[in-house]
Order: C-alpha cells, then sequence, then structure tokens
C-alpha cells in the first residue's frame, strides 16, 4: 500500500471562545479512510467545498489533521520536517499555475530549483539532459528554457508545472483541479498528456476535480467526497453502471444530463455512519 489515510479529520474554527466544539465552523474533512496503492490512478470528485483540497493538503501535510493517520509507504506519516526523499515523494500541481510558479524566474531557473531539492549532485550537463527530457514528455519545446511563465499560454504553464513535479521524480501526483481552468481543447491535450504519462511513468496519481468526465478517462478508482467524508468508493465503471449513494446519483445525473427520481435522504451525517462493503470492492457510507 503507497498511501493509507485512516480516519483522518480537519475542522476550521472561528474566534476564541471558551469550548472548542462550539467554535468548529467547519469540518472540511470529517473521518476520512482510503486506500491507494503503487500505479493506482484514482479520481476524488465531489461538489465545491466538499474538502477536496484540505486533504490533500492533510496528504502533504500542509496542513495537521485534528485526528487519524497518513500512512506513507507503510511508514507512518511524514513527520514535519519532511526529510528530501519524502518531499519528493509526492507531488502536488494546482488549479493554477501562474500562482504556484515563481514569475521573477526563467523556466530553466524554476526546474534547477525542482532538482537541487531532490538533493542529488549531478553534473551541469546531466541537469540539462534531465531538464529537457522532462520538457519533451510534457510537449515542449527546449527553448522554453528560457523563457518566464508570463510567455506561455494556461495549458503550456500547466504543462511546465507538470514538468517540474515530474523532474522530482516523485511515487505519488496530487492533481488538484490541475485542468480546471483550461478550456475544453487544451484540457483535453492535458488529459491525453497525463493518460501517456500514466504509461511512461510508473506514477500513481490522486486526480481532484469537478469533472466526471475527466475522471472517468483518467482513472480507475473514484471516491465521492460529501462535506467532508467519502459516501462512496468503487472502480470507475462499477460506479458508473451502479452509483449506489444518493449524492453519488445525483452529482453522475448532473453531468451526464439526464434526471434522477429524487430519493429522500440523509444529509447530515452522525458519528454511526461507516463504508459498509457492497462487494465488488464497492464502499458505500450509511
Ligand atoms: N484555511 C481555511 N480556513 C477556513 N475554512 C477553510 C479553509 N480552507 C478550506 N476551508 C473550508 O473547508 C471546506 C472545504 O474546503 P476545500 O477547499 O477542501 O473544498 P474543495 O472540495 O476543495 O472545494 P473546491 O472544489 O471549490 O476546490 C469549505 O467549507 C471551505 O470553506
Ligand atoms: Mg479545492
Amino acid at each position: 500500500m503507497l498511501l493509507r489515510i485512516q480516519n483522518l479529520k480537519k475542522y476550521f474554527y472561528k474566534g476564541s471562545g471558551l469550548f472548542t466544539a462550539s467554535r468548529v465552523h467547519v469540518k472540511a474533512v470529517d473521518g476520512v479512510s482510503l486506500d491507494v496503492h503503487a500505479g493506482q490512478h484514482v479520481g476524488l470528485v465531489g461538489e465545491s467545498g466538499s474538502g477536496k483540497s484540505t486533504l490533500a493538503r492533510l496528504i502533504v501535510r500542509l496542513y495537521e489533521p485534528e485526528e487519524g493517520t497518513v500512512i506513507w509507504d507503510g511508514r507512518g506519516g511524514f513527520c514535519k520536517k519532511r526529510s528530501h526523499d519524502a518531499r519528493r515523494d509526492v507531488q502536488m500541481v494546482f488549479q493554477d499555475p501562474y500562482s504556484s510558479l515563481d514569475p521573477r524566474f526563467t523556466v530553466r531557473r524554476i526546474l534547477l530549483e525542482a532538482l537541487s531539492l531532490c538533493g542529488e549532485k549531478i553534473s551541469p550537463k546531466e541537469q540539462t539532459g534531465r531538464m529537457q527530457s522532462v520538457l519533451a514528455s510534457v510537449g515542449l519545446e527546449e527553448g522554453a528554457l528560457g523563457r518566464f511563465p508570463h510567455e506561455f499560454s494556461g495549458g503550456e504553464r500547466q504543462r511546465v508545472a507538470i514538468a517540474r513535479a515530474l523532474l522530482m521524480k516523485p511515487r505519488l501526483l496530487i492533481l488538484d483541479e490541475a485542468v480546471s481552468s483550461l478550456d475544453v481543447l487544451v484540457q483535453q491535450q492535458i488529459v491525453e498528456l497525463l493518460l501517456q504519462l500514466q504509461k511512461d511513468y510508473s506514477l500513481t496519481y490522486l486526480f481532484i476535480t469537478h469533472n466526471l468526465k475527466i475522471v472517468r478517462k483518467l482513472c480507475k478508482r473514484i471516491a465521492v467526497m460529501y462535506r467532508g467524508k467519502i459516501v462512496e468508493t468503487a472502480e470507475t465503471d462499477e460506479l458508473f453502471k451502479n452509483p449506489l449513494h444518493p449524492y453519488t446519483q445525483r452529482l453522475l445525473a448532473a453531468a451526464m444530463d439526464y434526471r434522477v427520481h429524487e430519493t429522500a435522504w440523509i444529509e447530515n451525517f452522525t458519528e454511526k455512519f461507516q463504508l459498509i462493503d457492497k462487494g465488488n470492492s464497492h464502499f458505500v457510507l450509511e
């Protein structure tokens, strides 16, 4: 198991009242458990505010959890002061590459910084070689090295962000709405690129998106999040064929433009709710 998340919780608080419970503003992630095997491509879907990005941030320890554990490669979670290896092992690509790429630096400098984070001692010639080959793998020309982030289109900039992540040779790549801000055609190109990279690198993906059509193409397994909880998880084909949770049914219906019979369901979860095994590695919160 590459990544095992157990009962993870992250609450955001408001004000400075006396009792912690009364200060809870939002239970952004509320008891999430999820296993990701090496080489698996997992999609995390759910409406805005359901806790997807917070979960990603908990995985890379940008946030400390209230409760629960993240077990990485069977070795326990990353400690606060993460080692070079761990920092390299998980890479994140965000929605807006403009804010994640320093506008003052050329792509060469941006990629060199990523290489230096790897902590390997390699010659300048080898550095250039690695940068060139990673740029080629995301479909960018060598000339890109001398250009600044603002000199690229949105789609190209996202390729630079993906190239930077790949350069670190991560074992898990978390893409958080990485194609959401791009127009449909460029989205398509990046999706094709990711499909190709899935083949070329033995990467494990956690792909976070609103877009069910994309996730269906890219991911073998899907986890559906709602109000801080995973309400359903199954293999992609199974989930599309046989969505069991009313929220998943609504989500799929909305994405695929059909209507579902509205079933009554409980929107407020209690501690009693658990993911129940329905067979066929299909789990539903009940
Ligand atoms: N730093 C923060 N401080 C306070 N509340 C936060 C913070 N970050 C997130 N939240 C809240 O936690 C909940 C989950 O947010 P999160 O960003 O994880 O959702 P998301 O599923 O990624 O949404 P989107 O699809 O819009 O990106 C939301 O209600 C959000 O307002
Ligand atoms: Mg988000």
